[in-house]
């Protein structure tokens, strides 16, 4: 083969990787993160999950397979991590070393939440996407500059009075759509969250959260409503839903109503 055709395979390769959302190396050897999440919706489904896990293990290096827990098992064992904390930073250390959601193994950071514990607002969106996942914070790269920017509007900021997170802790594979098994893995330690911040208002962004957090479909016609959140521990708080910033990037249109949402929001804060 003579160079030139070497370097067009090596292109070709990479441009195939990029379509197939290979968009950065996490480890030293491939790893199928979709067959770690894949589940059988006709049997009891089970979540193949690494338990010790800072990165994805190269199969052919280490003698050992990586255990697997199922779903159930999993969803177990996040309800008593996240009963067990009484305070913000416990829960965040909890969450840092749950192993439990498969997501983990194919990222660089657990991503909590950012903020101030025990503000009055709590944002809530869907998870993680490449910045997030680089710097270890949610909401920090184009999405999350539009969400300072609507929460800005309304005077909140993640300095004083506002604590942003996600419902899901690890970036997923090319950013898609959190599955309802990692959701369920993820939410006592949500639910925890939302107990220890006790909010006036949670916000909720996008039609992933929505979904997640209140078992409702269909974020156009959803948002704008308040309803409630009802936790794990029962107690129940007022949650608006609203478009997910990174749609507003996509379609300003809605800037409007999600401008009539923040000022709903707004002065639901202020109320006394
Ligand atoms: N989108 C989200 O839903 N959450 C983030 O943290 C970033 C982008």
């Amino acid at each position: 083969m003579v160079e030139g055709s070497e370097t067009e395979t090596a292109r070709a390769l990479l441009r195939w990787y990029a379509e197939m959302g290979v968009d950065e190396a996490v480890g030293p050897a491939p790893a199928d993160l979709y067959s770690w999440t894949r589940a059988d919706p006709a049997a009891a489904p089970r979540l193949e999950t690494m338990r010790k896990t800072s990165a994805p293990a190269a199969p052919e290096v280490t003698s050992a397979q990586p255990e697997t827990i199922s779903t159930d098992e999993a969803i177990k064992a996040a309800e008593a991590a996240a009963a067990a904390c009484d305070s913000f930073e416990a829960l965040e250390a909890a969450v840092k070393a749950f192993d439990g959601c498969s997501l983990k193994a194919g990222t660089k950071n657990t991503v909590f939440a950012d903020g101030v514990p025990g503000a009055d607002l709590l944002v809530i969106g869907e998870a993680p996407g490449r910045d997030e996942d680089r710097l270890g914070k949610p909401f920090v790269g184009r999405a999350g500059q539009l969400l300072d920017r609507m929460l800005a509007a309304i005077g909140r900021d993640r300095t004083s009075n506002t604590l942003i997170s996600n419902v899901i802790f690890w970036r997923p594979p090319a950013n898609r759509t959190p599955t309802a098994l990692e959701t369920a893995v993820c939410r006592p330690f949500v639910d925890r969250l939302i107990e220890l911040t006790d909010p006036k208002a949670v916000l909720i962004a996008g039609g992933a959260p929505l979904q997640a957090l209140l078992g409702v479909t269909g974020i156009m016609r959803a948002r704008g409503v308040w309803r409630e959140i009802e936790t794990a521990g029962g107690k129940r708080y007022p949650a608006l839903p609203t478009y997910h910033p990174a749609f507003l990037l996509r379609q300003p249109a809605g800037k409007r109503l999600a401008w009539a949402d923040l000022q709903s929001l707004d002065a639901k804060l202020k109320d006394h």
